[in-house]
């Protein structure tokens, strides 16, 4: 970012929950969504179940063709379920893809869902663009360019800074949310690859809000956007 000020840090803001209802909202500092946390059964699928098994509408007297939920704006998207289109991912192998937000529409950085089948592998973002990778089912294996391996599980997540040669590698199927931006960096600022899981990351303070707030990646100037889950 241009300025240094936390204002104007950009953050995305991304919260799966139970019932998958990720309301979106985009604001001049950023992205930003929150839960809508209801009667959730959530004992009894796996976590982010309706991520990647999403129903039409939570209404069945609203699944009629053509009934969609999604919202196109000038200034934001919102792209739900059943307008969720899967199309082979350009340079990845064996790996669907349905975009949720695109620069097109005017934000700052794409988000998709990869659907890795068996034997699958991604392929590089363009030069100069950062990644964050979220695992919400199956597992992965993470390699950069020095041979480092990563195993990837449910809820781990790596950052890949620009220009870092890696692949993520699966043997059975997986599903990830990927983050891509071009890289806004400051002169003597690097940023470094960093794998977690969210479990490891301290809760913030979040008072009166029915939501858990965790910060997925450093703060320090380096980083031009973060992800909070
Ligand atoms: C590859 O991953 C290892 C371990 O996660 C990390 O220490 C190393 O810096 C990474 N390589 C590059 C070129 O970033």
């Amino acid at each position: 970012m241009q300025s240094f000020s936390t204002s104007s840090y950009l953050s995305f803001f991304f919260l799966f929950t139970t019932l998958s209802f990720v309301k979106t909202v985009l604001t001049q500092d950023g992205f930003c969504s929150a839960p809508l946390r209801i009667g959730a059964d959530s004992n009894s699928q796996p976590l982010y179940w309706k991520v990647t098994n999403p129903t039409l509408s939570p209404s069945h007297l609203q699944d009629l063709p053509g009934f969609t939920r999604s919202v196109y704006k000038k200034d934001h998207a919102f792209i739900t379920p059943e307008s969720q289109v899967f199309s082979p991912l350009p340079d990845w192998t064996n790996t669907l893809g349905a975009y949720l937000i695109t620069p097109a529409i005017g934000s700052h950085f794409v988000m998709y869902l990869a659907k890795m089948q068996e034997n699958s592998k991604s392929g590089l973002p363009p030069s100069d663009v950062e990644r964050f990778i979220f695992v919400v089912q199956g597992s992965a294996v993470l390699i950069n360019i020095s041979g480092n391996v990563h195993k990837l599980k449910v809820d781990s997540y790596a950052y890949l800074p620009p220009n870092l040669d890696h692949t993520v590698e699966t043997d059975a199927a997986a599903t990830l949310i990927v983050f891509e931006r071009r890289y806004s960096g400051l002169e003597n600022h690097v940023t470094e690859q960093i794998v977690g899981s969210t479990d490891k990351q301290t809760l913030l303070e979040t008072p009166g809000e029915i939501f858990e707030l965790r910060k997925l990646l450093p703060t320090s100037l380096a980083y031009d956007f973060n992800i909070h889950s």
